[in-house]
Order: structure tokens, then sequence, then C-alpha cells
């Protein structure tokens, strides 16, 4: 080791310490040598001086678990240095004795009889009640879907690619397009209005009950905003397919896979758009 690493290592060392509790620390324990302080004082002191030292006296703060590690050391420490010897033991206790039995201390006596306990329950209800704070995760109204493609009734769907098998039905014959959103008309009349509402303003009948509530189709800043295969994905597998993100809360949004079948649930996604008079984002050319 060159004294130029032994000097960067002491200034790394005393740029690591808190000097403004180091200082009063010591001018303490000078200050108890100076007035020839008694051994209570002392060991007192020492416990005292040791603890704000590890606690406050380093810029980086140091684990409580190991705190109380080096603190039980300390204390251990001490009481073999008292204890090690009947002189030691006499002028350690003395204090202690005297502010037991004798008359004039009483009151003090009393103040201390009061202030440990109250003091040991202050940190046990302060440790316990913890301010309440909020969860740290916010939840995402509208996930992004998954990238593998998804089964629906054994079917694999692709969303990035998917589209809306009777979407071009809307130019090419539109008498058969009718008869698809009719069928969508059918299958939201029996199944989704309940929590969507007659209108689609998200205000069915059990919305009053739900968290997250139901969607408001008629928003602009929902259906409209999405391609028909997010609105498939979202359909097929509701509020148990939603992905993490899209929690903390639970939707009610049912998994219709379950009781609709693909050409239904097309249908109704066509209805959607048609009853609000909305267009589907449509699927963008990747140049790749
Ligand atoms: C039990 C109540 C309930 C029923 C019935 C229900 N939904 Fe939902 N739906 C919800 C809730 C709550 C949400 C909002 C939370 C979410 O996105 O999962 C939602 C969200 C959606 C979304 C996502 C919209 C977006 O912007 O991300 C679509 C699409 C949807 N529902 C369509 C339907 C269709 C179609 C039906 C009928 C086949 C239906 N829902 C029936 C409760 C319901």
């Amino acid at each position: 080791m060159t004294f130029h690493d032994l000097w960067q290592f002491l200034v790394a060392l005393i740029e690591s310490l808190n000097i403004y509790v180091l200082l009063p620390i010591l001018v303490v324990l000078i200050g108890c040598r100076i007035v020839k302080a008694g051994l209570f004082v002392w060991v007192t002191a020492w416990a005292l001086a040791v603890y704000l030292t590890l606690r406050y006296g380093f810029v980086i703060a140091i684990p409580a678990s190991v705190l109380s590690l080096y603190m039980g050391i300390v204390f251990l420490t001490l009481l073999t240095y008292v204890v090690s010897s009947r002189e030691r033991w006499i002028s350690f206790s003395r204090p202690l004795l005297r502010l037991m039995v004798e008359k004039k201390y009483q009151p003090l006596l009393v103040l201390v009889l009061v202030t440990l306990p109250l003091a040991a329950g202050a940190r046990v209800y302060l440790s316990m009640t913890l301010p309440i704070q909020p969860p740290l995760f916010t939840r995402t109204v509208h996930p992004a879907p998954p990238s593998e493609p998804i089964t629906v009734h054994d079917q694999e769907f692709d969303l990035n690619a998917v589209v809306n098998p009777f979407r071009e039905l809307e130019e090419s014959d539109l008498e058969q397009f009718q008869t698809h959103v009719e069928n969508g008309r059918r299958v939201y009349y029996q199944n989704c209005f309940y929590c969507h509402g007659d209108d689609m303003l998200g205000d069915g009948l059990f919305a009053h009950g739900l968290n997250p509530i139901p969607t408001n189709f008629r928003d602009t800043g929902t259906i409209a905003m999405f391609q028909e295969g997010f609105l498939f994905w979202r359909i097929a597998k509701g509020g148990p397919g939603m992905p993490d993100e899209g929690g903390p809360w639970e939707s009610a949004m049912p998994a219709w896979e379950k009781f609709l079948s693909v050409e239904e649930i097309w249908d109704v996604i066509l209805f959607l758009y048609d009853y609000t008079e909305q267009r589907p984002r449509e699927l963008e050319e990747h140049g790749e």
C-alpha cells in the first residue's frame, strides 16, 4: 500500500462520516474525562456514544439488524467490564442504589419508573402504527394484448394480424352484413346490457356494484381506439384473461368464449361499432 492509497482511504473514510454528529460525541466524552465522571456515567456515555455513532455518525445508514447486533456486543462488553471486579461493580451500582433508597431522589425515581414503561410503550406504538399508503401499482385500463396467438374454441388467433371476417361484407354484401349485425344485437341484449347498459353507456343494472366499472362504449376513447382483434381478445378472455398490468382489481367482465361461439363474438363486435356509430381502428400496414 503506497502513501497515496493510504491517503485516499483516509479521505474516503472521513467523507463517509457525519462530522456534526461525531464532534459533539467526542466533546461529551472528553467532558466526562475532565469532570472525572463516575463509572455509571462513563458506561452510559459509552453506550450512548457507540449507539449514536453507528446510528447517525455515518453518511450511509447502517441496517437496523446490524445495529442491534453491534449494540448487543457493546452491552455485553460494558457489562463484563463492570462486573469484572468488586470495586467497579460497587462504584457502578452506587448511583443506582442511591436513586432507589435516598429520600431526596424519590421524585426522580418516580419519574424514571413512569417514563421507562411509557417510552417502551410509545416505541412499540409508533412502530406498529405506520401510515397507510396507497399501493405502488397502477392499473392500465386497456392493457396490451398478448403477443402470442390466443386460442378460442380450438382456433388460433394472432391478435396483431386478425381481422373481423364479416367486416368486408359491409362492402361486398350489405344484406349479409346486416344479418351479422342483427345477430350481434341479439347477443348484446341477451348477455351484455346487464353491465354495459341498454344504451352502451356502461350503466347497466349490475354496473353499480362493480369496480372497475363496465366500459362505456359510447365514449370515443374506448372501442374507436382499438382494432377489432383487441375487442375479440377482451370479449373472449374477459377479466380473468387480463394480464397483471390490468390489475390489481378483478374485472367482472366474463370470459365469453365459454358461452359464445367465435362467430357470435365477431357479430357482437360489429354491433358495438354499428350501434355507437364508431369505426374500429384499421390494421396498420407494417413496412417490414
Ligand atoms: C358482469 C358484467 C359484464 C357483462 C355481462 C359484460 N361485461 Fe364487458 N366489461 C365489464 C367490465 C367491468 C369491463 C371493464 C373492465 C375490463 O376491461 O375488464 C368490461 C370491459 C369490456 C370490454 C373492454 C373494453 C375496453 O375498452 O378495453 C369489452 C370489449 C367488453 N366489455 C365487451 C362486452 C361484451 C361484448 C359483452 C357481452 C357479450 C360484455 N362485455 C358483457 C363487465 C361486463
